[in-house]
């Protein structure tokens, strides 16, 4: 709902709980009024009657109240836009009118007309969530030189004023993604980015702020995520009077994201924020309800179990090998069988073939088809690891068109895992990715695409191109379109998006793929953290997790019970990652019943209110889900020390005054005995795990 009051110049936009208010003054500046609980139009005009507070000398009175801080004029903040033309650096605007779209979307449109520029302001909150979604759009709406569009966030977020803010981030690298940190914001800024081509393993494109010591469960909590899968960057800034604005977008610096010619616009990505009173739980669990409800496609339908055979078989795979796991995965209750790498060009090394998207008629005489059908016949669904944006020097793509990669004339071309990035911001390359896979999912019934993207820019060139820089930003629009065509080509088709693990996780992805692959890391009890730090943003329905084998073969050689990695692995979208002809008969009997349980819970897991009970640091750690009568609690046990019970799980988002039974025990449970003293796990020993089913009655 938007509430437009003072004049026309005063606009509150309320979701479910809160609700988000701008001012205009009579100078065109466009102040933030407001971001918290939910406000009337009347609250909104007594806040712009306040005016702005005096500053102090050497400061600029608009700082850390301005919506969309541009470079130029009294601002001393990091600035949203950065535009210059030959002559002039920054921008000055008036205002050129606000509409409503669709009851939901403010648009506020302002001119430059020395630059000829067009501004508009998108600011949507839709009636049924509390995330405000913002982004720009900027128009070269004049007909004089370009204009080079050094930098244009997609917003910037102010918070209110209040004593000691605390960050929370999600950082990380290979095999460690999204591990959630919290620290004191200090004075000064605090950026976090990715200067590497894609969203990256180091940082999750989302900050989360509270300054009065919220906990898992209470307080306020201000989050903000961004929706873009190539470079960001995200800056924190306490300013000198302790204000704090967020502003982030594309791009790692502000050297240029695009040139706009006369009648050219860039529409930046989605900066999402949301406020919530409810804690960090709270908090996620909001943006998990708008990302099912809004971002995720076809949200609403289960994701299946599925076997992928990369840590079993790597490379050296055949037809005949991947036909015997099939057989043992359908065995096992798997619903998708996922062939990964190698099965493509020459492909038996990450030395060659990366680019050549037809079956290696060594491995594959007939093609996929017989193999998929085999699969089908066995009742799963089957898939395919891709790696589309990508060449090794050694294959046929590469050979024909050496370039068409990133590079830089006379310069080193940069190799990464023996592999070069195509340039997807040209025509050519479009068109031949969009051929080869076209043709690929034509080819077999093929169900499901495995996305990966396994390096990072580095040689961002484009010889012969007059703005290479913009190949940055274009890469990513391109990744996007040729999803979206294959998406709509071949509609029965889900995708996953992998780079490496977890290095393309965002809200931008998320819009176009079915889950993603949260780490190459398949130990469980480093699991158990990493999906404690993705939960604080994205739902457990779009989080991939395998049972592999045990020691584990990917990282550490840890020794883990089949029981908790499953367990751990039933927290998200169950998958199986071992090699199952090692497996014993008792294994696969009992990783059949794993499987069978979790497609019980299923409903729950991936489509509940997530509660996270207790982080994993200490021995005992557990995870809750809730929806309509139905409750599912994971609970895992590392170590049992001195004997000593594991402490009663106290459960959350039940009602107090009804009963719960245990599926599995029969036991009867009072709601407000679960909230307030907890139940017993009966875990014990090490590495325990359980799954405690409980319906109201
Ligand atoms: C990286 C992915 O994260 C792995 O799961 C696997 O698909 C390999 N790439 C294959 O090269």
């Amino acid at each position: 709902m938007i509430e437009s009051v003072g004049k026309g110049r005063t606009w509150v936009l309320s979701g479910t709980a809160s609700s988000y208010g701008l001012h205009l003054t009579d100078g065109d500046e466009l102040l933030h009024l407001h971001w918290g609980p939910r406000i009337s139009g009347a609250d909104a005009e007594a806040l712009a009657a306040q005016g702005l507070p005096p500053c102090w000398p050497f400061e600029s009175q608009l700082d850390g109240h301005e919506e969309y801080p541009v470079e130029g004029g009294p601002r001393f903040v990091r600035p949203a836009l950065s535009v210059r033309t030959d002559m002039v650096r920054g921008t000055q605007w008036t205002f050129a009118g606000a509409e409503v779209i669709d009851g939901d979307e403010l648009r506020l449109r302002f001119t430059d007309a020395l630059h000829g520029l067009g501004l508009t302001l998108h600011h949507r909150m839709r009636g049924d969530a509390d995330v405000i979604e913002r982004w720009v759009t900027v128009t070269h709406e004049g007909e004089g030189p370009d204009l080079e569009l050094l930098r244009a966030d997609a917003a910037t977020w102010t918070l209110p004023q209040r004593g000691h803010w605390r960050l929370s981030q999600l950082h990380g690298r290979w095999a460690a993604e999204s591990l959630l940190v919290r620290s004191e914001l200090t004075y000064g800024e605090k950026v976090l980015s990715s200067r590497r081509g894609h969203t990256g393993h180091q940082h999750l494109p989302w900050v989360a702020l509270d300054a009065e010591g919220a906990t898992e469960e209470h307080g306020e909590v201000y989050g903000c995520a961004l929706a873009w899968s190539g470079s960001w960057r995200i800056a924190v800034q306490r300013l000198p009077d302790g204000l704090v604005q967020i502003t982030g977008g594309a791009g790692y610096d502000d050297s240029g994201l695009l040139r706009l010619a006369p009648g050219q616009s860039y529409t930046s990505p989605v900066f999402a924020g949301l406020w919530s009173d409810g804690g960090f739980g709270g908090a996620s669990r909001a943006w998990h309800a708008w990302q099912l409800a809004h971002v995720i496609p076809d949200a609403a339908s289960e994701r299946p179990v599925l076997y992928n055979s990369w840590e079993a078989t790597g490379f050296d795979i055949s037809e005949e090998q991947q036909r015997a796991l099939a057989r043992r995965a359908a065995a096992m209750g798997i619903e998708l069988f996922v062939v990964d790498d190698a099965w493509f060009g020459q492909r038996t090394s990450d030395r060659a073939g990366l680019g050549d998207w037809t079956p290696n008629a060594e491995r594959f005489p007939q093609g996929l088809k017989p193999l998929a059908d085999e699969v089908h016949a066995l009742g799963m669904q089957f898939g395919i690891w891709v790696e589309p944006e990508m060449v090794n020097a050694d294959s046929d793509l590469y050979r024909a068109h050496p370039d068409w990669v990133q590079h830089h004339p006379g310069r080193a071309r940069t190799e990464f895992r023996n592999q070069l990035v195509l340039n997807l911001a040209r025509e050519d390359v479009q068109a031949c990715l969009w051929e080869q896979l076209d043709g690929l999912l034509s080819s077999a019934p093929i169900d499901y695409v495995k996305w990966d993207f396994n390096r990072c820019f580095t040689d961002v060139g484009w010889p012969g191109e007059e703005y290479p820089q913009k190949l940055w930003v274009e890469h990513v629009h391109a990744l996007y379109a040729l999803l979206d065509r294959l998406r709509a080509a071949h509609p029965t088709v889900a995708f996953e998006s992998c780079s490496g693990g977890g290095g393309r996780i965002d809200l931008g992805i998320l819009s176009r793929t079915d889950q993603v692959w949260t780490s190459d890391n398949t130990d469980p009890l480093d699991r158990l953290g990493i999906q404690q730090g993705f939960t604080q943003l994205h739902p457990a329905r779009v989080m991939a997790a395998w049972v592999t084998d045990s020691p584990n073969v990917q990282l550490n050689g840890r020794f883990s019970t089949l029981r908790f990695r499953f367990v751990s692995a039933m927290a998200g979208v169950l998958g199986v990652g071992g090699d199952l002809t090692e497996w014993s008969e008792g294994e696969l009997t009992e990783a059949r019943g794993w499987a069978e349980l979790y497609k019980k819970i299923r409903p729950v897991v991936q489509h509940g209110g997530l509660y996270r009970l207790r982080a994993p640091e200490g021995g005992l750690s557990a995870v809750q889900y809730v929806r309509g009568d139905e409750t599912v609690v994971l609970a895992w046990l590392q170590a049992q020390h001195y004997g000593e019970l594991p402490p009663r799980l106290r459960l959350r988002g039940l009602d107090p005054a009804a009963a719960y039974e245990c599926l599995d025990t029969g036991a009867v449970h009072r709601g407000s005995v679960l909230l307030h003293h907890g139940l017993h796990t009966g875990l014990k020993g090490d590495m325990d795990a359980t799954v405690i089913r409980l319906r109201r009655r």
